[in-house]
Parts: structure tokens; C-alpha cells; sequence
């Protein structure tokens, strides 16, 4: 195959016969270098990768479909991190389903774009089905909210953190600050209360959205590192006192370390008395919904002004899968705009819808057609019992680690993530942990989670496979403690 077969199109009738030998290709380089990696990832750490990728990456006169596809994938499975492989545990790094990445490529060969009905028909009609059984699945009412799919967490929140600013000043002053910019007076004064467990990305956003960094307030955590909804009330009144406007409160459900879920209900029922917008980020939590075991941990999430779930996290789809939704569809009116070559008024009420209002985006992936096909295919009840799985793993994990002499639990699992460390008999705990995570990326054996907590360096593993084993679990922690006793030496 030449140059011919490298300008071939994925779409028309001719797509599939097109596609078929390069997905063989692929197919057979994520076999090959998935045997070449042998592992979770490849040894020699970072200074190995580079030797893959030797050849130059835009020469020219082109190689040709077959070789480029043959050699740059088979190098880049074999220099990847493989969330499949039960020892790569370190982030909320999902291994996806077969049959999700299937439906991705569908979406992909059509490129289908969520910005004007015209360029995604099906498209369009498939995120509404989507965002109406996820909306079903937090407690809203499907007829009254909406929402949109989104690049993941970062975005979502950001979405919901911009509903929330146009929602406050809407009220407090007619203002619509996406149009106008912020009103000179509530410069300085717009605040959005969360807990030091939130994800960082918030802070970003808020200054992303001009409200600066420093309008983040950090409620204070109660014994269960869980946003304390008194701390929340105490803070809401000298704010008010001063003269300040809490735009939002952001909940976690599902912190990105310990997996702990704030007091949903009681945060609503604080946010409500001072009328302040709850934004939830259930990033990775919200999956845990699809359990019937687990799904009461987020009561309370139904009376969120607007929720953040991933399901590139607890819903193993290909990144990107998140999703942002509002109670009401009504919170998305600032961000509607009439584009004379997208979305004309004329065209909508004509049936023509077009989603352009409930993203950031303009040209934007139909990812919900691979959450679709997963949903039907598993059903809620499949969804939930994967969670079960990883969650039931989480406390082996735990279980394991409270009987070693060495091993130090931090607290039990509440979703998938396991929180320990090495405790040396002599030398610096820090440092070991650190290092013994280190030598395992280098000899490729683990991809184990690091964070700090309390002031000290702690491990982490996110189990999000449903289909490891006990025995590979215990397996790891074997490894993690041989690499322990190697550094503690
Ligand atoms: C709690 C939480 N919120 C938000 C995010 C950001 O999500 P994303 O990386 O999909 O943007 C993460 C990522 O891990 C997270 O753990």
C-alpha cells in the first residue's frame, strides 16, 4: 500500500473496505506491542521512550499508509501505560471497553460535529438521549434539565462554575457577565466556597472565568475529610456579612485521592438557605449512581443546580467522556448564541436542533454515541456491577494491607482508590515511598499512585479494572513491598 491508500476517506459507502486492512494493521500493532512492552508499561523509564519514536516524524515525502500506521503504532503501544494491565493503578485512568473504542471509531470515521444539526443528525439526536437517562440516573426531571457531554471533569466543572456565575449576578444585578464582562463593583467580591480535597482544576477555572484564583474559599473538612456543612453555613454568613457573593458551592463526589463523597443533601439544604448555586463534581464518583449498593452515598445530588460526572473514570469509556448537567435547561440560556451558519432560528423551529448552546465548544465529538452503545449493551445493572467489582477490590486491597506488618492503610476505601504506604523499619518513609514508586515505573513492573497527605508522601491505587483478581491485587502489593525492602536496604 502507498500514498493511495494513505488519502483513502473513512466515510461513504467505501469506508469500511477502506478502513479494513489499516484496522488489521492497527489490530495487529496493538497485539505486537502490547508483547514488546510486556508489561504495564516499558522499562527503562523515560530515556527508553525516545529510542521508539527515532524517526522523523513529518519528512518529506511520506512513507505510506501501511509502514507509517505499522511502526508509529506498534511504537506507541509498546512505549504506553496500559490501564488494562491490573498492575497500572495510579490515576483514575480508566481501561476502556472493546466495545466502546468500536463505537468510537464509528463516531470518528463520520466526524460528526455537535455544533450544527447539519453536521450530525444522529449525532445530535443521540447526546439528547444520553444527557436525558443521565439526567434520569442523578434525579432530574429529564423534561425540565439538560446538559452536554464534555471533554471530561475540567470542562464540566467549568461549565457548571459559568452557569453559576451568570445565575448569581442575574439575580443579584441583571448583569450577564458572559456578555458584558464582570460589573466593576463585584470585582474582588464573587467567591466560590469548596474543600482542600477539590480538584485543582477549580481554582483554574476560576480565574479562567475572571473571578481570580483567590475567590476560591476553602470550607474546612470534618473528621471524614467530607466538606463540613457548619464550617459551609459559618462561612456563607460572614460572606454575606462583608459584603461578598458566593456564586457557588462546589461538593466532590468522589475526591480524586480518597474517593470520599461530601454531605450531598445537607450541602444543598446549606447552599439553598443563602441561595447559592451547588455545583456537584461527580467526576468520579457519579458512576457509582449505576450501583445500586453504592448509588445512596450521593443522595442528595438531585438538588445540585448542576453536576460533573466522567465516564472516561468510573464508566470505561475512551477519553473523552464527561458529561455536565444542569437542573434546569434554563441555566444554559447565556451560553445560547445564533451563528448565521450554524443554527438560524428559522431552522430550529423547523426541527432542525442544534446543541451549540450547551458547550464551550464549537466543533465537538459526538462521544456520546460509544456511552450509548455502552449503556444498552450493559444496561444500568451491568454498569453497577462493574463499580461493585472495582469497589469490592478496593477493600481487598485494604483487607491485605492491614495484615502486613509493613503496610499502612490510610482509611477504608469509599469508592476504588486505596490509600498506603511502606512503613520502613529504618530511613526516611517518605523518600522509600517515593523511590520504590519510581523503581517500579523503571523496570516497567507497576504504575502506582503517589500523593501526599498530612504532610507525608503516601501511595495510591485506583482500581478501576473490573476484571482483576484478588490474586493479581495481592501480586502487586508483593511487588510494591519487594521494591519497599530493596530501597529500604
Ligand atoms: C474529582 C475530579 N474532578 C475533576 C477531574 C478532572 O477531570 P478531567 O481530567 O476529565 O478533566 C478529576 C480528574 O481526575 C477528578 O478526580
Amino acid at each position: 500500500m502507498g500514498l493511495t491508500s494513505s488519502i483513502q476517506l473513512a466515510g461513504g459507502s467505501g469506508g469500511p473496505e477502506n478502513l479494513r486492512p489499516l484496522l488489521a494493521t492497527a489490530l495487529d500493532a496493538l497485539g505486537k506491542g502490547a508483547i514488546e512492552r510486556d508489561g504495564p508499561l516499558p522499562t527503562g523509564g523515560a530515556g527508553a521512550i525516545g529510542a521508539l519514536f527515532a524517526e522523523d516524524v513529518l519528512p518529506l515525502d511520506g512513507s505510506g499508509a501501511e509502514s507509517a500506521l505499522e511502526g508509529l503504532a506498534r511504537a506507541f503501544v509498546a512505549g504506553a501505560a496500559d490501564p488494562a494491565d491490573p498492575t497500572c493503578v495510579a490515576h483514575l485512568h480508566t481501561p476502556p471497553l472493546a466495545l466502546a473504542v468500536a463505537a468510537d471509531l464509528v463516531a470518528g470515521a463520520l466526524n460528526s460535529s455537535l455544533d450544527s444539526w447539519d453536521q450530525a443528525p444522529s449525532g445530535t439526536h443521540v447526546e439528547g438521549q444520553v444527557i436525558e437517562a443521565l439526567c434520569g440516573l442523578v434525579g432530574y426531571d429529564p423534561a425540565v434539565a439538560s446538559g452536554a457531554v464534555t471533554s471530561g471533569g475540567t470542562e464540566s466543572n467549568l461549565t457548571g462554575l459559568l452557569l453559576a456565575r451568570e445565575h448569581a449576578l442575574a439575580n443579584a444585578l441583571g448583569a450577564h457577565p458572559v456578555v458584558t464582562g464582570i460589573p466593576a463593583e463585584m470585582h474582588g467580591r464573587l467567591r466560590i466556597l469548596c474543600s482542600e480535597t477539590t480538584h485543582f482544576s477549580v481554582a483554574r477555572s476560576a480565574g479562567v472565568l475572571g473571578l481570580g484564583e483567590d475567590s476560591v474559599i476553602g470550607v474546612p473538612l470534618d473528621r471524614d475529610h467530607r466538606m463540613d456543612p457548619q464550617a459551609l453555613r459559618s462561612l456563607l454568613v460572614d460572606l454575606r456579612a462583608r459584603g461578598d457573593l458566593p456564586i457557588a458551592v462546589l461538593a466532590t463526589a468522589g475526591t480524586t485521592d480518597l474517593g470520599v463523597i461530601d454531605p450531598l443533601a445537607e450541602l444543598a439544604e446549606v447552599a439553598a438557605e443563602h441561595g447559592a448555586w451547588l455545583h456537584v463534581d461527580a467526576a468520579y464518583g457519579g458512576g457509582a449512581l449505576f450501583s445500586e449498593r453504592l448509588a445512596p452515598l450521593l443522595s442528595g445530588i438531585e438538588r445540585a443546580d448542576s453536576v460533573a460526572i466522567d465516564l472516561h473514570k468510573l464508566g470505561w469509556q475512551p477519553v473523552a467522556a464527561g458529561v455536565v448537567l444542569a437542573q434546569r435547561a434554563s441555566a444554559f440560556d447565556p451560553m445560547e448564541r445564533r451563528v448565521a451558519y450554524l443554527n438560524t432560528s428559522d431552522d430550529e423551529a423547523a426541527g432542525f436542533q442544534s446543541r451549540l448552546g450547551r458547550s464551550l465548544r464549537t466543533t465537538r465529538r459526538p462521544d456520546a454515541l460509544k456511552i450509548a452503545v455502552t449503556f444498552r449493551a450493559l444496561g444500568r445493572r451491568g454498569l453497577g456491577d462493574l463499580v461493585d467489582r472495582c469497589h469490592a477490590q478496593a477493600h481487598h486491597a485494604a483487607a491485605s494491607m492491614r495484615e502486613h506488618p509493613r503496610l499502612e492503610l490510610y482509611r477504608d476505601p469509599v469508592l476504588t482508590t486505596v490509600i498506603f504506604r511502606y512503613r520502613p523499619e529504618n530511613g526516611d518513609p517518605d523518600a522509600i515511598n517515593a523511590e520504590l514508586r519510581r523503581a517500579l515505573l523503571r523496570n516497567g513492573r507497576a504504575v502506582v499512585g503517589r500523593t501526599e497527605l498530612d504532610g507525608a508522601v503516601w501511595l495510591k491505587l485506583t482500581l478501576l479494572n473490573p476484571n482483576t483478581t484478588e490474586p493479581e491485587i495481592d501480586a502487586l502489593l508483593a511487588d510494591v513491598i519487594a521494591a519497599a525492602e530493596e530501597e529500604a536496604r
